[in-house]
């Protein structure tokens, strides 16, 4: 039997053990899937650990993304550009690091509006780097929105975006809008004043369930989504990276579907 896992901290609630498991399962592959709490003063010891225990990859999840490429052997070009990891992979004692955060966004929106529109992206951390990574892999014209505004010229100058004052100056000129910040659940603030969302915008936020930009973009008629089809579809990748095996598209919607029960 094959050990995987994901390593953060907290960890309690993550959903991966729970979809990656099915994936291992339905695909036949003798491996489980086990969460690890690692608290950012071990991270160093946990990766020797993981090395030693022959255990094949794991998931990097907050806080450990970017502080992780301190401890890897190679990194692959996205990871290079984006900064960060979350996909592990050990052979023979070295660490490969991979980036698929990107990969599942691109494939999460891939099924709601083409490519080639105008973005508007609220958020400037790390979620967001790999979001605006995507966006302009796509061809998207994307114009920022951040609470700091130095974060936001900082990550535009980066990888070539615009950045603007406030969101509602061009919610009339955007197609597609994405939550990359950390606001919804727990902090409900509003991010800009979502009653101007009209039903030809397409909403994407990478937070999971019910937030309040997806409640109030839904009862706007605007189709939306949340961030339970970007974590599944980095899964997938991640699974494939691990494994050589792609998930097949129905067993990927399938665990969207089981997350949002
Ligand atoms: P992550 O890795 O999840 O992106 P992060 O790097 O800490 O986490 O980034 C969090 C993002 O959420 C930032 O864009 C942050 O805005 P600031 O750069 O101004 O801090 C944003 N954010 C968090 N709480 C927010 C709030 N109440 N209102 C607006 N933006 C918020």
């Amino acid at each position: 039997t094959k050990v995987y896992g994901v390593i953060g901290y907290p960890i309690e609630h993550s959903l991966s053990p729970v979809f990656q498991n099915i994936f291992f399962s339905r695909l036949g592959i003798d491996a489980v899937y086990v969460p690890f709490s690692v608290p950012p003063e071990d991270l160093q010891t946990a990766i020797e650990g993981l090395k030693a225990l022959g255990v094949k990859g794991v998931n990097v999840t907050i806080p450990h993304k970017e502080r992780v490429l301190q401890f890897v052997d190679f990194v692959d070009e996205h990871v290079e550009k984006i900064g960060s990891s979350n996909t592990l992979k050990f052979v023979d004692g070295k660490v490969y690091a991979y980036n698929t955060d990107w990969i599942g966004f691109l494939k999460a929106v891939q099924g709601l509006i083409e490519p080639g529109k105008r973005v508007l992206l609220l958020g400037a951390g790390g979620a967001a780097r790999a979001v605006l990574y995507a966006l302009l892999q796509r061809k998207d014209r994307v114009f920022i929105f951040n609470r700091s505004k130095e974060k936001a010229y900082k990550l535009a100058e980066t990888f070539g975006a615009e950045v603007i004052d406030r969101p509602e100056d061009v919610l009339k000129d955007v197609d597609l809008i994405v939550n990359a910040t950390s606001v919804g659940l727990v902090d409900k603030s509003w991010l800009f004043d979502y009653t101007l969302i009209e039903d030809r915008h397409v909403v994407y936020d990478i937070v999971y369930g019910q937030t309040e930009l997806i409640r109030r973009a839904k009862s706007k008629g605007a189709k939306c989504e949340d961030g339970l089809s970007m974590l599944v579809h980095q899964g997938a990748e991640s699974f494939k990276i691990w494994t050589g095996m792609e998930v097949p598209q129905d067993l990927v919607d399938e665990c969207i579907k089981t997350l949002r029960e």
